[in-house]
């Protein structure tokens, strides 16, 4: 349905201070892993005695690790991560799109904060009918209103400890004097510049001399420095309204969105109930909609943790069962979920552990089929995750994007950020493949005002005591959800080291295009003969993610970056 190409990303940089380590002491070869799986081993670590932030770049990380040592607390470090990101790693981190925070204090229950994009007041349900192939995805008439700025004010407003000026500061320096562009965040820029190269301030900023930046060179954004100013200043109104805001609204004329000065000054972050899932002792706090990521995992976990004990990993028949679960999950997503101020999520039924031993019933030895259509999914690894836990134990754990790399690859003239497409998130034609495959419902249909479904899965674990566990997430569109089920599985289930879970092969399934996509070259091939025996379309698909989790061990936190990308993390 859309010419764009979205960069599967699998380019591993080794960056300083963040060498990945050999093996795992005492990790033994795992049977149904492929000998040869690149990724083996190659987790990179951060360690720290009272505090970890881990995050898609490594400088954004040591923002956040110099906030909690001017004595910010997790929400001071992690606002501050969020805004450094909008500076550092432009494919995903954003000030022009949205995202999805856990907060959970040291004690008691988490928060949710859903600062999910909003479709504009003049946008209708059948608006990308006609519009030109693509016109969900790059341009103008692609961005939702954004929501990031409003998100991370609020986070801050309600459980920060430092000044605002203070969280928000490095950004603005890094965004002012510039910082150094590592290989990674080089050929990225390069590797969607044909889209950049379309609008004039996108080129103008990314692409100065019509070249991306090169490995080493000094970046500097000054109008993204300007704009950062005016939210130091006046906070979300430093944006939502004024000359910031005066500045999208002529993006928006010039190149026919939809964005109104109305719907920036309406927007605001919403906080909701967070999903809470019981698992073998375990309890997961994870996001509820606008994000179908909590749901989605619950139901998977409920009807896995009825498999019991489970079998080994990267055999045949637990591959089979997570698939089967998958596709049953994602069906129910794909049906039933929406932004819950428009539409009524059955949430209390589908994360019913009676709901999740029907549908276990059945799964029986051989594939089943998902009906209609095929559509092949695309990947990519442009949204961006980063884990915070401070001294005194507590956490945050924030997803957030832009949708694909570089979101619409519109920069707002004059204020120098990228708006997102997230409008591709909605149901942009019932019953049609989006960018990612999904075959979504009326549920998910564009309406005024409602906030596309989401599969972000920003989430925290407490282990049986109640105590602070592990605090995940990753990129990866609707593989989000499936990798956060693996690195808890493997951690809870499979025994594994967080950089052995992590690092270790990934399979995903959606219901819809109707086959298991593995991670090529991960799963021993005797693995994938037996699932192809038993009925399963096996696709490869290259690798895909970028989970940035954080586990507690003896020695205090463990910040684990994942080796298919060039995250880091920065602890003390
Ligand atoms: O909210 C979502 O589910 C998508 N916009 C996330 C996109 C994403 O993770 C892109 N990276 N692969």
């Amino acid at each position: 349905m859309h010419s764009l190409r979205i960069f599967a990303l699998c380019v591993v940089i080794l960056l300083p201070g963040c060498a990945p380590r050999g093996p795992t002491p005492g990790a033994s070869p795992v049977p149904g892993i492929d000998p040869t799986w690149r990724f083996t081993g190659k987790a990179r670590i951060a360690s720290g005695r009272q505090a970890m932030v881990v995050s898609g770049s490594p400088i954004a990380s040591q923002v956040g690790r110099d906030i909690l040592q001017q004595g910010g607390n997790a929400t001071d470090a992690a606002v501050a991560v969020g805004f450094a990101l909008a500076v550092v790693h432009p494919e995903a981190g954003n000030l022009g799109g949205g995202g999805f925070m856990i907060i959970r204090p040291r004690e008691g229950p988490a928060y949710a904060l859903d600062y999910r994009e909003a479709a504009p007041a003049r946008a209708s349900r059948d608006m990308y009918r006609g519009a030109g192939e693509d016109a969900s995805v790059t341009g103008h008439l692609a961005a939702g209103v954004p929501g990031a700025v409003a998100g991370l004010v609020e986070a801050h407003r309600r459980f920060g400890r430092l000044p605002f000026r203070t969280v928000i500061e490095p950004a603005i320096r890094l965004a002012s004097d510039g910082f150094v562009v590592d290989e990674y965040r080089s050929r990225s820029i390069g590797e969607d510049s044909s889209r950049l190269v379309l609008f004039p301030a996108s080129r103008a900023t990314f692409l100065p001399a019509d070249r991306p930046p090169a490995r080493g060179s000094h970046f500097q954004q000054p109008e993204l420095a300007g704009t950062l100013e005016a939210i130091r200043d006046s906070g979300a109104a430093g944006f939502y309204r004024g000359r910031v805001a005066d500045l999208i609204v002529a993006e928006m004329q010039r190149g026919g969105g939809l964005i109104s000065r109305e719907d920036l000054a309406a927007y605001h972050a919403i906080w909701r109930d967070p999903i809470e899932i019981a698992y073998r002792g375990y309890t997961i706090y994870s996001m509820p909609p606008a994000s179908s990521g909590g749901i989605t995992m619950g139901e998977i976990l409920n009807i896995m943790e009825g498999f019991s004990p489970l079998p080994p990993f990267g055999s045949p028949a637990l591959v089979h069962r997570e698939a089967e679960a998958m596709r049953r999950a994602f069906t129910d997503r794909n049906t039933y979920l929406g932004d819950p101020d428009f539409v009524h999520n059955p949430i209390e039924r589908l994360l019913s552990k009676e709901y999740a031993a029907g549908l276990r019933r059945e799964i029986g030895e051989r594939a089943s089929v998902t009906p209609r259509f095929d559509a092949q999914a695309r990947t990519g690894s442009s949204t961006t995750h980063y884990s915070v836990i401070d001294a005194d134990g507590n956490a945050v754990s924030c997803t957030t994007t832009l949708n694909n790399s570089y979101g619409s690859a519109v920069t707002v003239t004059g204020a120098g950020f990228l708006l997102n497409d997230e409008m591709d998130d909605f149901a942009t034609s019932p019953g049609e493949p989006n960018m990612y495959g999904l075959v979504q419902g009326e549920a998910n249909a564009i309406a005024p005002g409602k906030r596309m479904l989401s599969a972000m899965t920003p989430s925290i674990v407490l282990d049986p005591a109640k105590q602070l566990f592990l605090v995940v997430g990753t990129p990866g569109g609707p593989k989000i959800i499936t990798m956060v089920y693996h690195v808890i599985s493997n951690v809870i289930d499979h025994h594994m080291s967080l950089p052995d879970a992590i690092s270790a092969p990934r399979m995903h399934h959606q219901g819809l295009p109707d086959s298991l996509q593995v991670e090529t070259d991960g799963f021993a091939r005797e693995t994938l003969d037996s699932l192809r025996a038993r009925g399963h379309a096996i696709a490869n698909r290259g690798t895909w993610g970028d989970v940035e989790a954080i586990i507690r061990t003896a020695d205090g936190w463990q910040g684990v970056s994942d080796p298919r990308l060039a995250g880091g993390g920065a602890g003390y």
